[in-house]
């Protein structure tokens, strides 16, 4: 439970889970790895993570979600521990890139509506979680050649089209990286 002017303290403090060498300027490390520049040593795949209920304003997972053992509940805990209206900023290879399989401490291989069942109507499947993001921003990049043809521009502004990309044409017209940024619903 939070203080009184514990909120607006919190909504300064920016939690940068899975740092690694590259944590984010002014946030708190986690990692499990000691030898990273985590200030805070804690394994992604226990729970609940060692932070109380609504003490950061944002929360970043620069590649690291694909390699949580349980997605649903990693995301959980970062809905937990961010305040109301704070972000939590993603990012994760697309599938269809090189990077998202040749690395195997990969896990998971994911699009850009993995992340549904937090969104809008739980994608349909309101019975995995009760979590709620509201997605403020979807980012695809694609491979070079792709861009240059106007694919990126596509898939990013309009919604359609992505959907269509992921069904139809991702596996030839390749992604890269996905960013994501939410803003948790409580
Ligand atoms: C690909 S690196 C990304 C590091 C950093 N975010 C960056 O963008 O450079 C993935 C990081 O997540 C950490 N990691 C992976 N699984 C983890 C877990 N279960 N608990 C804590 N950290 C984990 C690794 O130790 C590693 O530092």
């Amino acid at each position: 439970m939070l203080k009184a002017g514990g909120v607006s303290a919190a909504s300064k403090r920016i939690l940068d889970v899975g740092c690694g060498i590259n944590k984010y300027p002014g946030a708190i490390g986690v990692d499990r790895n000691p030898n990273t520049r985590a200030d805070v040593l804690c394994d992604l795949d226990r729970f609940p993570y060692p932070f109380r209920d609504s003490s950061f304003g944002e929360l970043r997972a620069v590649h690291v979600i694909e390699h949580v053992s349980d997605v649903i509940r990693a995301m959980e805990e970062f809905h937990r521990v961010v305040v109301p209206g704070g972000r939590v900023y993603l990012v994760t290879p697309h599938y269809t890139d090189f990077s998202s399989f040749c690395d195997p401490t990969h896990r998971w291989h994911l699009n850009s509506f993995s992340f549904r069942y937090f969104g809008e109507n739980h994608g349909g499947f309101g019975y995995y979680s009760s979590a709620r993001f509201r997605e403020v921003k979807v980012h695809v990049r694609l491979l070079a050649l792709w861009r240059w043809l106007g694919f990126e521009f596509l898939v990013n502004h309009f919604l359609r089209f992505r959907k269509f990309w992921e069904y139809y044409l991702c596996y030839v017209v390749r992604g890269k990286v996905m960013e994501f940024e939410f803003e948790a619903i409580k």
